[in-house]
């Protein structure tokens, strides 16, 4: 690691750096569904472990901006952890359509399954104890404990990267540099309000300390900024370049009946898309054959669904056909009625196919 250009006043002790930042984070705290503000904290307010726990989940790889709404259904719909817990998995499955990395939603009710009975609905307080659980990694487990039960753990997302590498002015890449900005994030955490200043260094990261344009000049931390004072800031983190994502292709089959009803397929529980419903497709590889779920005329429907997922580009062509009466239904799949069928419940790229027939002049109600 290189720490360039250090001057008397960058290497500021660490108490008065996190009460900076505590102090920038009592006047410009984001407000959330799932937050307690400083200001109520301070009164002894007290946040809800299963608010936390379901935020933070749904905020892995996930913004803020697109978890709002679906955190605000959850927590409609399934108030307490008991609640989700007696949740049937499709429901789930349904409200957590959209969001993507569908493992999550199904370790997120293994998890509220096992809190609920093993556990008498109370989540654990300790980073150790939350990390057994189904779903709960080392961001996770540091969130809750930090958040939910103001523990001194460490927590380590990408916002928290970006500002422990250019407070220090860290060049090595990711992700081989990762411990290095813990152990740089893990000194800065107080002992007093860590779950505060948890949430301010992820703030500053997503509002002030950003990845392009960083507004240094509004920074709480810009004086002992290192990179500031070296102006490479907007250069880091560095990180070990992505290899390019392969495209796949594949073809998708919309069959429907005379009265409406979707002929779909819920997906096997592992793998991509796993406990989703979507429709019936061949394989996604390189040259695809043709899997459809019965013998019928299948007609293109023109245009093509492009999705990107973690690891490739994926590229479908979608067929429709009549679904013949009398249709037995192999295991897996479902018929939804017209008035069952709710194009939200599908994952994005399910979705996409659907939005193509609607568009399409093979659906009758297109105006
Ligand atoms: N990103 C993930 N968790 C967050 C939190 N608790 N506050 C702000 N940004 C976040």
């Amino acid at each position: 690691m290189r720490d360039l250009g250090k001057t008397p006043q960058a290497v500021a002790d660490e108490t008065v750096l996190n009460q900076e930042l505590l102090g920038w984070y009592d006047r410009n705290a984001r407000s959330m569904p799932w937050r307690i503000s400083p200001a109520d904290r301070a009164l002894g307010v007290q946040p809800d472990p299963y608010r936390v726990w379901l935020s933070e989940v749904m905020l892995q790889q996930t913004t803020v901006a697109a978890v709002t709404d679906y955190f605000q259904r959850f927590t409609q719909r399934w108030p307490s952890v008991m609640d989700l817990a007696a949740a049937e998995d499709a429901q789930v499955m349904a409200e957590w359509a959209g969001l993507g990395y569908y493992a999550r939603a199904r370790n997120l009710l293994k998890c509220a399954r096992m809190v609920a009975h093993d556990l008498e609905g109370n989540f654990p307080d300790t980073y150790e104890a939350l990390l057994k659980l189904p779903g709960i990694g080392p961001y996770t487990a540091a969130a809750v404990a930090s958040i939910a039960f103001d523990q001194r753990e460490t927590v380590l997302d990408g916002n928290v990267e970006r500002v422990m590498s250019r407070l220090h002015n860290v060049h090595d890449p990711l992700p081989a540099v990762k411990p290095v900005l813990k152990d740089h994030a893990g000194r800065l955490t107080p002992e007093l309000r860590p779950g505060d200043y948890a949430q301010a260094v992820m703030d500053l990261g997503a509002t002030i300390c950003t990845p392009k344009n960083p507004a240094c000049g509004i920074c709480p931390w810009r004086a002992p900024c290192l990179a500031r004072v070296a102006g490479t800031a907007p250069d880091l983190p560095k990180k070990i370049p992505k290899q390019p994502k392969p495209t796949r292709l594949g073809l998708a089959y919309l069959a429907r009946s005379v009265d409406g009803a979707w002929l779909l397929e819920r997906r096997p529980d592992k793998g991509l898309l796993g406990g989703m419903l979507g429709w019936p497709g061949s394989d996604w590889n390189e040259a695809p054959a043709p899997r459809p779920p019965f013998e019928a005329n299948w007609r293109d429907l023109g245009g093509e669904v492009r999705h990107t997922f973690t690891h490739f580009h994926l590229i479908l062509q979608v067929k429709i056909a009549e679904l013949p009466a009398g249709h037995n239904l192999a295991p897996g799949q479902e018929l939804l009625s017209r008035h069952a069928f709710r194009p939200q419940d599908l994952p994005t790229v399910m979705r996409k196919a659907f939005d193509l027939w609607e568009g399409s002049d093979f659906n009758p109600a297109r105006d």
